[in-house]
């Protein structure tokens, strides 16, 4: 079962990486290849803010250590041994909502 949340926030045409606040917690809102994902805002290597990096062939780039994470499967590249949460969107007639699970829930909201 997923918690859907709508997305308050303006949608640039152009490519981006930016901070968004759903429900109170911090998210990393993305287009990149006119796709647009919401993924974690914070980097589980060594706790830098992913919605300060920037993307390239797919990725997401962390600003501190430039570590990548795949945004289609939130895979870090190899030899990193992590990887971050990406949540799973839907196109309404009223906007965009971002949907968390359970496990997701607890790990954002405590
Ligand atoms: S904190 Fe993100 S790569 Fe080190």
């Amino acid at each position: 079962m997923l918690k859907w949340h709508k997305i308050e926030t303006e949608i640039p045409d152009e490519e981006f990486v930016k901070q968004i606040n759903v429900d109170g917690k911090k998210l990393c809102l993305i287009k990149h290849q006119q796709k647009l994902f919401v993924v974690q805002n914070t980097c589980p290597h060594a706790g830098g803010i992913l919605s300060g990096g920037w993307c390239k062939n797919g990725n997401l780039i962390c600003p501190i250590h430039r570590w990548e994470y795949n945004l289609e499967n939130g895979r870090g590249a190899e030899g990193q041994g992590d990887y971050i949460d990406i949540y799973p969107l839907e196109t309404r007639s009223d906007g965009i909502y971002v949907g968390f699970k359970e496990s997701w829930i607890k790990k954002l909201f405590g």
